[in-house]
């Protein structure tokens, strides 16, 4: 008989053997959403204690974040349906929401890493990631879209661009754009982003549920084994800087596989809006203690492989000294 009980005696002994690398708050990427106004701190519906921020009260959530060590930041816009076309120009035109709030960030607080998304869904009026040629999504036609608003995020002073867009050759594009204006910004591609129901309420937050049919042409199908790390396979290819596998509890198998095969390239796992809420939901109806199934599930994708992880959870989880 083999004796493992003596690995779990005490916590003292517990911990001594605990070997899944820690989760530091620099490992940790919090997400805002960045919405026009002064003053503005609206609470997400479907989001417990997640803000639509305007760029002033953005700024000071910011200093609370960094007070907790947390100096990774992943920033989405959300616009007025007025502002949105069919083009999305609101999402790269010079003054665009994001670049504005870029530069405010890096003028107060020079330290924060900054990464953007970049896709086309937050700012057109049908909210699909691409643009429409009658109800498909035009993959090559889009591509010089989410070069520019790359471009206008990196001019402002974004440290990363992430295109999350799932277009064919939007590394390239990007890649080629931010090398022809010798931008030093890097890329973090949404690599690996399946098509999921775990993003609901996250399209509440950000107003950007697609106005018909779904993302399955230009998302991931889950039904599918090997394509996940193909995909990453080809960004690196294309020249992309970190990888992503989104969402990150349904996907460890996929995540884990990524830091098996790509070791040299930072693996980031994002905890999408739709995980964050079951979470939440399910403890606040007393199905689980909240602390616990969040380090419990944040301890499983980083034992899956890991490097960072994107969760809305970041803040609470270092306050709790998790
Ligand atoms: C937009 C985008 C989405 C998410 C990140 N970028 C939504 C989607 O693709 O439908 C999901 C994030 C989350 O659910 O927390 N391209
Ligand atoms: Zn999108």
């Amino acid at each position: 008989m083999k004796r493992f009980r003596q690995f779990r005696e005490t916590p003292e002994i517990r911990d001594k053997y605990a070997d899944v690398p820690p989760i530091r708050p620099s490992g940790l990427i919090y997400p805002y959403f960045v919405t026009e106004g002064e003053g503005v701190r609206e609470e997400i519906a479907t989001m417990k204690d997640i803000y639509r921020f305007s760029i002033d009260t953005l700024l000071d959530d910011i200093a609370d974040t960094l007070s907790l060590g947390i100096d990774k930041v992943l920033l989405f816009g959300v616009v007025p349906e007025g502002e949105k076309d069919e083009r999305g120009t609101a999402g790269y035109k010079p003054d665009n929401i994001i670049s504005r709030a870029v530069r405010a960030i890096k003028a107060r607080f020079p330290q924060v890493v900054v990464f953007t998304d970049i896709c086309l869904c937050e700012y057109t009026s049908h909210g699909h990631c691409g643009l429409l040629h009658g109800h498909d999504v035009e993959n090559d036609s889009t591509l010089p879209l989410l070069a520019e608003m790359a471009y206008q995020h990196a001019v402002a002073g974004a440290d990363f661009v992430a295109p999350s867009a799932m277009m064919d050759g939007q590394i390239e594009a990007l890649r080629q754009r931010l090398d022809r204006e010798k931008l030093p910004t890097k890329i973090l591609a949404y690599s690996a982003k399946y098509a999921s129901a775990y993003y609901g309420p996250f399209r509440d937050a950000a107003g950007s549920a697609p106005s018909f049919g779904d993302r399955k042409t230009y998302q991931m199908d889950y039904r599918t084994k090997d394509q996940g790390l193909e995909e990453i396979a080809a960004d690196i290819e294309e020249g992309t800087d970190w990888i992503m596998v989104k969402p990150a509890l349904a996907y460890l198998d996929i995540l884990y596989r990524a830091s098996q095969r790509f070791p040299d390239y930072p693996l980031v796992a994002y905890q999408v809006s739709g995980e964050y809420s079951m979470f939440l939901n399910g403890a606040r109806d007393g199905l689980f203690d909240e602390q616990r199934i969040f380090a419990e599930s944040l301890t499983a994708i980083r034992r899956a492989g890991a490097r960072y992880i994107i969760t809305y959870y970041a803040k609470k989880f270092v306050r709790a000294g998790l």
